[in-house]
C-alpha cells in the first residue's frame, strides 16, 4: 500500500524530467506530451490517495507543468525560458500572503518583472504582531534567538567576533517553529521574508536556483539600503535538497547556490543585520554542508507537562469553563500532543458547547450563552483525537538531536 503512491510519484518524476530536458532542448511538441503524462500521474496520485501528505506539492507541480504547456502552446518561438505564471489556487505561492492569479494578458510580462512582483509580496512590511509571551515554552529556541538575533541587532558593538546568522529550527509539526520566527522578526522590528521552499522548488521548475539568488539579493538590498534588520524565514528547507523529487532539475545547483549565499551572509561584515532561519520537520534529510551553515540548530519539541499546562491556560482563557476544570489536569491527559493539537482541542471544546446551544434552539436569543465547558468535554474530545505526532517520529528527532543539535 505504502509503495503505490511512490510508484506513481516515480512515474511522474520520470516524465517530468523527460519533459524538462526536451523543453530545454527546444523540442516543444514532445516536451508538451511529457508534461501531460507527468500531470496525468500526479492527478491520479492525488485522486487515489487524497490524504497523501505531499499532495499539496503535487497539485502545485501539476499546475506549474500545465502553465508551462500553455506557455509553450502560446509562444510562437522557443525562448527556452520557463513561464513562471501558475494558476494555482490553493496556498501555493511562495509567500504565505500572495495569491497571484496570472491572466493570459500578463503572462507575456517578462519573468523578471513577475518575479520582482512575487518578491514584493514576500516581504511582509508590517511588523508581525506575534509577541514572545504568546510562544509557550521552547526556552532553548527563545534563548538562542535572543542571543544570536535580538542582542546583536540592539548592540552590534558588543560582538567583536561576530555572531551566528543561520538558525535551524527542527521538530514535529505544530510546535511553534513559524511562530518563533515571526516573534523574532517582531522583536527586532525588521522585515520578515517568509518563503516556503517546497513551493519555490515546485513553482519555479528549472529556475529555482536563480530565484534563491534573487531572494538573497533582495534581502541584502533591503538590509543595506534601508538599514533595517532582515529575517529570512525559509520553511520546509529540506525541500531545497529535493532528494526524492529529482524531476524538477537543478537540485544540486539550487543547493550550491544556497550554500554560497549562506557563506556570503556568514562572512559579512559585522554590521550586517541579515539572518536566515530555516525550519524543517525532516532534519535528517539535510546533509552536513547544509548543517554547517546553520550554526545554531534547535529542537523545537513537543510541549512538556508544564508547557501543556500553560498552553491550556492560554487557549482556554477566553472560554467559559467550570470552576473545577484545572489546566494541570488537562495537561496530564495530553501527553504526546503538540501545541497546535492543544489549540485545536480547546477550539473543539468551545465548538461542542456552541453546537449544543444551537441544537437546543436557544441560540436565536442573543442573550443566550453556552454552558460552561467541563473536563468531561475535554476527555471526550481527546478520546477521539489522537496526537498528530507519532512516538516513532519523536524517537527519530531525539536521535538526530543527540548527534547534531547546536545550541
Ligand atoms: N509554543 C507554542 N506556544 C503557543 N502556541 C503555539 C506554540 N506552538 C504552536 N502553537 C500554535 O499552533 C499553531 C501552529 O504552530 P506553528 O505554525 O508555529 O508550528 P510549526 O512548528 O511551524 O509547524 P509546521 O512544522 O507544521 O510548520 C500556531 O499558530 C499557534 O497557534
Ligand atoms: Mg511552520
Amino acid at each position: 500500500m505504502s509503495l503505490a503512491p511512490q510508484e506513481l510519484e516515480n512515474t511522474a518524476s520520470k516524465y517530468a524530467a523527460e519533459a524538462i530536458k526536451l523543453d530545454s532542448q527546444g523540442s516543444r511538441g514532445m516536451a508538451i506530451q511529457s508534461y501531460e503524462r507527468a500531470i496525468e500521474s500526479l492527478v491520479k496520485l492525488v485522486q487515489v490517495y487524497p490524504d497523501y501528505k505531499l499532495n499539496k506539492i503535487y497539485i502545485e507541480r501539476a499546475n506549474a507543468y500545465q502553465s508551462r504547456i500553455e506557455a509553450l502552446r502560446l509562444s510562437p518561438r522557443l525562448d527556452g525560458s520557463m513561464n513562471q505564471s501558475a494558476k494555482v489556487t490553493s496556498r501555493t505561492n511562495i509567500s504565505s500572503k500572495t495569491n497571484n492569479e496570472t491572466t493570459s494578458e500578463n503572462r507575456k510580462t517578462n519573468s523578471n518583472e513577475q518575479w520582482d512582483a512575487a518578491l514584493d509580496d514576500l516581504v511582509l512590511k508590517e511588523k508581525p504582531r506575534v509577541r514572545w509571551t504568546e510562544v509557550v515554552g521552547q526556552e532553548d529556541a527563545k534563548r538562542a534567538i535572543r542571543e544570536s538575533i535580538v542582542y546583536p541587532t540592539k548592540r552590534a558593538d558588543l560582538f567583536p567576533l561576530g555572531w551566528p546568522r543561520g538558525i535551524l529550527l527542527y521538530g514535529p509539526p505544530g510546535c511553534g517553529k513559524t511562530l518563533i520566527a515571526a516573534a523574532a522578526a517582531a522583536e527586532i522590528d525588521g522585515y520578515f521574508i517568509n518563503v516556503d521552499a517546497a513551493s519555490m522548488m515546485s513553482k519555479w521548475l528549472g529556475e529555482a536556483e536563480k530565484n534563491v539568488s534573487k531572494l538573497f539579493v533582495m534581502a541584502r538590498k533591503l538590509n543595506e539600503h534601508e538599514n533595517t534588520p532582515v529575517l529570512l524565514f525559509i520553511d520546509e528547507i529540506d525541500s531545497l535538497l529535493g532528494t526524492r523529487n529529482g524531476e524538477v532539475g537543478g537540485e544540486v545547483r539550487v543547493k550550491n547556490q544556497f550554500l554560497t549565499e549562506m557563506d556570503g551572509i556568514n562572512n559579512k561584515s559585522k554590521g550586517t543585520l541579515l539572518y536566515v532561519i530555516g525550519a524543517t520537520n525532516k532534519p535528517w534529510s539535510l546533509e552536513s554542508g547544509f548543517l554547517r551553515r546553520f550554526q545554531k540548530r534547535i529542537y523545537v519539541t513537543l510541549p512538556d507537562i508544564s508547557s501543556r499546562t500553560n498552553l491550556f491556560v492560554q487557549y482556554t482563557s477566553a472560554l467559559k469553563k467550570e470552576a473545577s476544570l484545572k489546566p494541570e489536569d488537562l495537561a496530564k491527559l495530553c501527553d504526546g500532543y503538540s501545541a497546535s493539537d492543544i489549540k485545536d482541542i480547546c477550539q473543539s471544546a468551545q465548538l461542542r458547547v456552541v453546537n449544543e446551544l444551537f441544537e437546543s434552539g436557544k441560540a436565536s436569543d442573543d442573550m443566550s450563552i453556552p454552558r460552561s465547558i467541563s473536563i468531561t468535554d475535554f476527555k471526550e474530545i481527546i478520546k477521539i483525537r489522537k496526537p498528530s505526532v507519532s512516538v516513532d517520529m519523536i524517537k527519530a528527532y531525539m536521535k538526530w538531536s543527540d548527534q547534531f543539535k547546536a545550541l
